[in-house]
């Protein structure tokens, strides 16, 4: 495995624009984007028993149980890509059980990026969120509407994505934000999300870049 692989993590309320931002960085950085939602919501749907356990859980927005989240994401850290090129976890730790079971694993990332924006916006964007079932691609009606009339056709709006449950999703996520940060308080950054993907984007790249270049120096031989 290769010493100089950047290790991130990047968290932020339900709708902080985590996943957008992460389709960037894996882009620029060459990261092997691991979503615990996605690797989720991809078990809800073929239909797997830890699927079948998460459902439920999921579309109430309430956080699925540590157990059948936790040995999902290691398991996809521990794989070969993931150690090679340098990894970019998203929704991943969400509890301080799941944060403690990193650092005994020895799982520590380089940096812990924390997306910040007021709750009235994240409820907008919740609530236009949608999503291209075929590509993956994360889209907005209004922020981000898609390109063609035939991807808008396919759409679909995630079943946890109503005002409601949004609340909800948020209640949870600032009863658990506290109890993470502490074991990340020395490498966490505080970034405005309540800005365009671009500008946003902008100063994720200088601070990844940064990391990047001191590793590199790192590693030279003296
Ligand atoms: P997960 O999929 O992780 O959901 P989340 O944390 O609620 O985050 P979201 O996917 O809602 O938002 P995001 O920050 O990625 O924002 P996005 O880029 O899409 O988890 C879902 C569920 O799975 C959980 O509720 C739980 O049940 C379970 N789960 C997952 N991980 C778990 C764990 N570790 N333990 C236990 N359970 C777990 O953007 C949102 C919208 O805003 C989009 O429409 C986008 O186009 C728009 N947008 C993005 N950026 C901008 C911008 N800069 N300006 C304007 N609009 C923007």
């Amino acid at each position: 495995s290769t010493k100089e692989a950047l290790k991130v993590i990047i968290s932020g309320a339900p709708a902080s624009g985590k996943g957008t931002q992460c389709e960037l960085i894996a882009q620029k950085f060459g990261l092997v984007h691991i979503s615990a939602g996605d690797l989720l919501r991809a078990e809800v749907s073929s239909g797997t028993e830890i699927g079948i356990k998460a459902k439920e859980f999921m579309s109430a927005g309430r956080l699925v149980p540590d157990e059948v989240v936790t040995s999902m994401v290691i398991a996809r850290l521990s794989r070969e890509d993931a150690k090679e090129k340098g990894w970019l976890l998203d929704g991943y730790p969400r509890s301080s059980a799941q944060a403690q079971g990193l650092e005994k694993m020895k799982i520590k990332p380089d940096i812990y990026i924390v997306l910040d924006v007021p709750d009235e916006i994240l409820i907008n964007r919740c609530v236009g969120r949608r999503l291209d079932p075929m590509t993956g691609k994360i889209y907005h009606v209004k922020n981000f509407p898609p390109e063609t009339e035939e991807i808008k056709a396919r759409l679909v709006t995630r079943p946890d994505d109503t005002k409601e449950k949004v609340k909800s999703r948020l209640e949870i996520h600032k009863q658990n934000a506290e109890a993470i940060s502490s074991t990340y308080a020395s490498i966490m950054k505080k970034i405005d999300g309540n800005c365009s993907k671009e500008v946003v984007f902008k100063e994720i790249n200088s601070m990844l870049s940064q990391i990047q270049n001191t590793k590199a120096k790192e590693m030279e031989p003296v």
